[in-house]
């Protein structure tokens, strides 16, 4: 790992053994980008654009003969003075103008990795990660940028996000401040994201790049189940195992933008940062602003490479590290078998069976507070029902304790329900735009977050419930987009700001949680994977993927999240059949099987469960116990598959492997499939747990291991090989 400087040539090369990332500054002052892929050992400048005289374009004081500024590579570029391609940056200084020209000043490396104030971001010691921090300068406006660029040794992998510091006398507003812009070179890409719904998160979406810009975003207020923050642009014959890509991730839960534009000719520009509709944020002389931090991931080895490079880096570098290689215990949570009529008795049956069945967790879900038994009343007070649970939480936490499980709470601190003592007492406390009816999301209205007594407000009330050391776990909802974004605590001028504001909040307040309670088990959610993002998983160490339960749509989910997020991130529950949220019918077999690579529960209503079922369960959580360590420190293979019949995984590690497929209908036209193995060591030999047939690891990898078709539909394999 190296930051080097070429001073006779002007380059800056930032370099592992697996990528290089490359800029020239031309002329002292213009920051131009060279190149970013696969390590290179050092740069003679080859690859640059060869101009000509051009017509209907602009002219400037550069070297390069007949640089024009339509195609100039900006490491991070500004509009208005030749370059018509998508910003990353834009000013308003004291002129009113938006117009800036930042202009290369100095550059600086340092050991380690710079956290980002009141953001979350990846962590890494000093002997792990090196940081290159690049000044740029506008002296006119009073603006001074950092571009900061992290590399962490052994990862293919660049870090990246900017420090705006306004060095004037004056205030000014910032409009667009991108956390990267990347120049790739003209060839054929496809863009890929992962676009969904609530209750259908995560459906790849890949289209080849044409002429323009192409954009995902989000201006729900959160990342949201629509678009995941995050895209890629690949080789068009890209498949899991072969192929190069550059992913792009923002570590961040709010409003983003993520877009490419292919330029005239054929260059690409790629940019991830908050969204510039939804954002603006006046800074005064002296002050500062950091963005939301970008993960850049290159592969040349396919999605599998991408995949696990972020697995790598959100399991090492991000999570809260005590839960990196911790096993998280088997829960039952209460939602599909309760929803909100929960009681005291129901609690003590199901929390009885689960411990005969070997689960170690019991989630009260929601319904503990509420008046009745539905979603409609006493959001915002965090008052037990006590006609519910006589004597509260506390007694149902012991109850729960003496059974030698652990208690887990369900919170959605954010809402607030109009029949709440909070809103009538503290009715500024809530989004909402003066003279007009606020928008209702689930009978609920949102907290203004970004105003300091709401945040101190939730975190008392959140310390109430934690203090005595009663609750183990807590599942921390969120069930509406953001409407009405508008905070009594901002001035005019300010409005803007709230959307970003809400989210600093949100995360000043997950902050205190994680640091006051380091060894509470907190679970993301926000009816399902609504806020399912890197921002989060800094905070929590496991989110819930879906509100859909069922298991053959769950393939897919997790299939699209796994994209992106280690197994162990993902909660993956086994519910009840007919599934309450499609109707469809899967075998018990099949509904744990496709949970039982992720952090694994169960939702349902125990009672309703057959003795040969409790038998069943009692088998599937006695083996997962067993292989659960070995989970944690594997890696993780999405699998291409004879047809698009099947989906299939595997987690693989030194000594095991575990493979998962699913056949998703009985097909008359094929009596078997034959499906190759990955990551295995050629020169060992590998035993069938099950059947104790031994096969070669390149046997398994070259001709792939025979599966019967079998008659039935959503049917699952796990097949578990032992190194000999
Ligand atoms: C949405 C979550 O995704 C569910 O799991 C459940 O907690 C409900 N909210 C409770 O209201």
């Amino acid at each position: 790992m190296s930051i080097i400087f070429d001073e006779e040539q002007q380059i800056l090369h930032i370099r592992n053994h697996a990528i290089s990332y490359i800029m020239e500054i031309v002329d002292g002052k213009y920051l131009a980008h060279r190149y970013f892929g696969k390590s290179i050992r050092s740069y003679h400048k080859t690859g640059i654009t060869q101009y000509f005289k051009r017509g209907y374009t602009t002219e400037h004081e550069i070297s390069i003969p007949y640089a024009s500024f339509d195609d100039f590579p900006f490491e991070y570029p500004v509009r208005e003075h030749g370059d018509f391609r998508i910003p990353a940056f834009a000013a308003e200084p004291a002129s009113g103008i938006t117009y800036s020209q930042l202009e290369f000043h100095s550059f600086e490396v340092q050991k380690g990795k710079p956290a980002i104030a009141g953001l979350p971001s990846v962590f890494a010691s000093q002997e792990e990660a090196e940081t290159l921090k690049i000044i740029c300068e506008d002296p006119t406006a009073g603006i001074r940028v950092t571009l900061f660029y992290s590399i962490i040794d052994n990862l293919s992998i660049v870090l990246r996000h900017q420090k705006i510091d306004n060095v004037g006398r004056h205030s000014l507003r910032l409009h667009n401040v991108q956390s990267l812009s990347l120049e790739l070179p003209p060839q054929p890409y496809e863009f890929l994201s992962l676009y969904g719904s609530h209750a259908k998160e995560s459906n790849r979406s890949r289209f080849p790049l044409h002429y323009g810009i192409q954009r995902i975003e989000s201006l729900r207020g959160s990342s949201s189940p629509q678009n995941q923050p995050f895209f890629a642009l690949m080789s068009p014959n890209i498949t899991e195992e072969h192929g190069e890509v550059y992913g792009f991730h923002l570590v961040y839960s709010g409003n983003f933008l993520a877009q490419a534009e292919k330029d005239s000719f054929g260059n690409v520009r790629a940019q991830i940062g908050l969204h510039p509709e939804s954002f603006s944020w006046v800074l005064e002389p002296g002050e500062t602003f950091e963005t939301p931090e970008a993960v850049l991931n290159y592969s040349d080895s396919g999605l599998n490479q991408l995949s696990q490079n972020f697995h790598q880096l959100y399991l090492e570098h991000l999570i809260p590290p005590q839960f990196t290689r911790r096993t998280r215990p088997i829960l039952l949570n209460s939602w599909e078998a309760m929803y909100c009529n929960v009681s005291m008795e129901k609690i003590d049956i199901q929390s009885s069976l689960a411990k005969d069945l070997g689960i170690e967790l019991f989630v009260l879900d929601d319904g503990w507070f509420r008046s009745g038994n539905t979603t409609q009343t006493s959001m915002g007070d965090w008052i037990c029902n006590e006609q519910k649970l006589p004597g509260g939480i506390k007694t149902a936490a012991d109850l729960v304790h003496k059974k030698g499980l652990l208690f887990g709470l369900w919170f959605e601190p954010e809402a607030v329900g109009k029949d709440s003592v909070l809103f009538q007492e503290h009715p500024n406390w809530i989004l909402g735009i003066p003279g007009y009816n606020r928008t209702e999301g689930r009978h609920e209205y949102l907290l203004d977050l970004s105003q300091k007594p709401v945040q101190e407000h939730i975190k008392h009330m959140l310390d109430s419930y934690l203090k005595d050391g009663d609750i183990d776990y807590i599942k921390w909802d969120m069930n509406r987009p953001l409407t009405d974004v508008n905070s009594i605590s901002l001035d005019k001028n300010r409005k803007k700001e709230i959307s970003h504001r809400y989210i600093l909040g949100l995360y000043h307040i997950l902050n205190w949680l994680k640091n006051s309670y380091p060894n509470l088990l907190i679970e993301g959610c926000s009816s399902g994977g609504a806020r399912f993002d890197p921002g989060m998983l800094y905070y929590v160490p496991q989110i819930w993927a879906s509100d859909n339960t069922d298991a053959y749509d769950r393939t897919s989910i997790q299939d699209g999240f796994s994209l992106l997020y280690p197994p162990s991130a993902i909660s993956a529950h086994v519910s009840i059949v007919p599934n309450h949220q499609t109707g469809r019918t899967t075998s018990l077999e099949t509904r744990y099987q496709t949970a039982s690579l992720f952090t694994l529960g169960y939702e349902l209503d125990l009672t309703l469960c057959s003795a040969e079922e409790q038998n069943v369960i009692k088998q599937q959580i006695a083996d997962y116990k067993q292989n659960q360590k070995n989970f944690l420190s594997s890696t993780f293979y999405r699998h291409t598959t004879p047809d698009d019949n099947h989906i299939m995984w595997s987690i693989v590690n030194e000594t095991d492997c575990f493979l998962y497929i699913m056949q998703k209908r009985h097909d008359p036209l094929r009596s078997h499939g034959k499906f190759h193995l990955l990551g295995l060591d050629p020169n060992a030999d590998y035993q069938n747990i099950d059947t104790k047939e031994i096969f070669s690891g390149d046997e398994l990898m070259h001709i792939g291991i025979t599966i019967p078709c079998v008659k039935e539909d959503y049917h699952t394999f796990i097949l578990h090989f032992r190194k000999m």
